[in-house]
């Protein structure tokens, strides 16, 4: 490990929004008692550098928001500049997606942003994928019956695949733009981009958008 980045582990430990697996009980409580209140929670999963989390963050200042993302250093990226804004309704937690039920109660989550989850297009790879049924499952079980899932991705072959697996398990698409750029269409939150979005707008890839219900 390069010294930058032990030194960012380090300092990871230190924050006081940034959590792990051995720094939370089992279930929600931790977030109840980190955000003061019981609101549900606003989740960015696969979250990268958090810039979804901190957007959401900043624009609703009376809601909370998690950034999940198994990576250290990336966390890190995330929690510094929410730490460095004085953002309160942000936390990031390292960890597993497929252990989030360890960490969070039934319903308690309102809505998922999953921004430019990797494509894994092999077959073997097929279960891995953050849309497969058994993710859907764990999504659906920390949703209230209102929740959606948001997905933002570069890769059409990644999105067919998760309409397919919505639709097959009784879920709804409320939207799907295959190219959210063009003529300016998107504003307000769709108009974030994180890391990977300018990288791929940079190699001239359409962005596009999936919002659909799993109840
Ligand atoms: C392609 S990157 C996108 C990062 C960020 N959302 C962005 O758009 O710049 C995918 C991210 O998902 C995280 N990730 C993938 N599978 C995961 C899993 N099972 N649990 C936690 N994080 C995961 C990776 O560590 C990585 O940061």
């Amino acid at each position: 490990m390069s010294r930058k980045k032990l030194k960012r582990f380090e300092e990871l430990a230190t924050f006081s929004n940034a959590f792990t697996r051995e720094s939370v009980g089992p279930g929600g409580k931790w977030l109840r008692d980190f955000f003061g209140n019981d609101r549900p929670i606003i989740l960015e999963l696969g979250c990268g550098k958090g810039e979804y989390s901190l957007a959401l963050a900043r624009l609703y200042p009376d809601r909370s928001i998690l950034g999940v993302d198994r990576k250290g250093e990336r966390v890190w990226k995330g929690a510094k500049v929410a730490l460095d804004e004085g953002l309160s309704n942000v936390a990031f937690l390292r960890a597993k997606i497929e252990d989030l039920e360890e960490y969070l109660d039934e319903g308690q989550v309102e809505q998922i942003w999953m921004p430019f989850p990797d494509p894994l297009p092999k077959k073997r790879q097929v279960k891995h994928r953050l849309v497969s049924p058994a993710f859907l499952e764990i999504y659906r079980r920390l949703l209230g019956p209102s929740g959606c899932l948001r997905i933002k991705s570069d890769d059409r072959d990644f999105i067919d695949y998760a309409v397919e697996v919505v639709e097959a398990h009784g879920g709804t698409v409320e939207c799907l733009d295959m190219d959210i750029h063009a003529e300016s269409r998107a504003d307000g939150l769709l108009a974030v981009q994180t890391t990977f979005e300018s990288r791929h707008i940079e190699a001239g890839r359409n962005i596009k958008y999936l919002s659909c219900r799993l109840t």
